[in-house]
């Protein structure tokens, strides 16, 4: 598990490797801000702080987090808790809300989570990428518009 905090002067970043599955948005919104092609993966100076944010917020497991440095307001849970299937993946959760596991303890809490569909994760009841070990499919035949 990779933990990792990258900053400037406006907005600090915060990623969670193993909450990450995989979904590319960030790589494809964040104008070169995230490649994994290049350590650190993360540059902040490639682009202004309201793509950055916007980026992250996009980000469907919360993998991305962000702290607003400059005394803006940061990310606000949306008020009404939705639950969209990824593609061929977990479920993605937005809004303010609470994810619990067996024993009652809260696991991950809002803006943004992704929930294991396959039932095949060591993670329950986070995604933890194994639905593509166990080569889960989604039985839609049209693709539901997930931004992959
Ligand atoms: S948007 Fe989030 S879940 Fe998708 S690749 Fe980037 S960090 Fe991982
Ligand atoms: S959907 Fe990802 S591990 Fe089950």
């Amino acid at each position: 598990m990779t933990k990792r905090t990258y900053e400037n002067e406006t907005v600090r970043v915060l990623w969670d490797s193993e909450r990450c599955v995989h979904y590319a948005h960030c790589l494809r919104h964040g104008q070169g801000v995230f490649d994994r092609a290049r350590r650190p993966w993360v540059d902040l100076s490639l682009a202004d702080t309201e793509t950055i944010v916007s980026t992250v917020e996009g980000c469907p497991s919360g993998a991305l987090q962000y702290e607003r440095l400059d005394g803006e307001v940061g990310e606000i849970p949306d008020a009404a808790v939705s639950i969209v299937p990824l593609w061929d993946g977990p479920l993605a959760i937005r809004g303010e809300f609470e994810v619990r596991d067996r024993s009652g303890e809260v696991v991950v809490t809002g803006p943004r989570a992704t929930l294991c569909r396959c039932g095949a994760s060591k993670r329950l009841p986070l995604c933890d990428m194994s639905h593509v070990e166990v080569g889960f499919t989604d039985a839609s035949p049209t693709d539901p518009g997930n931004d992959r």
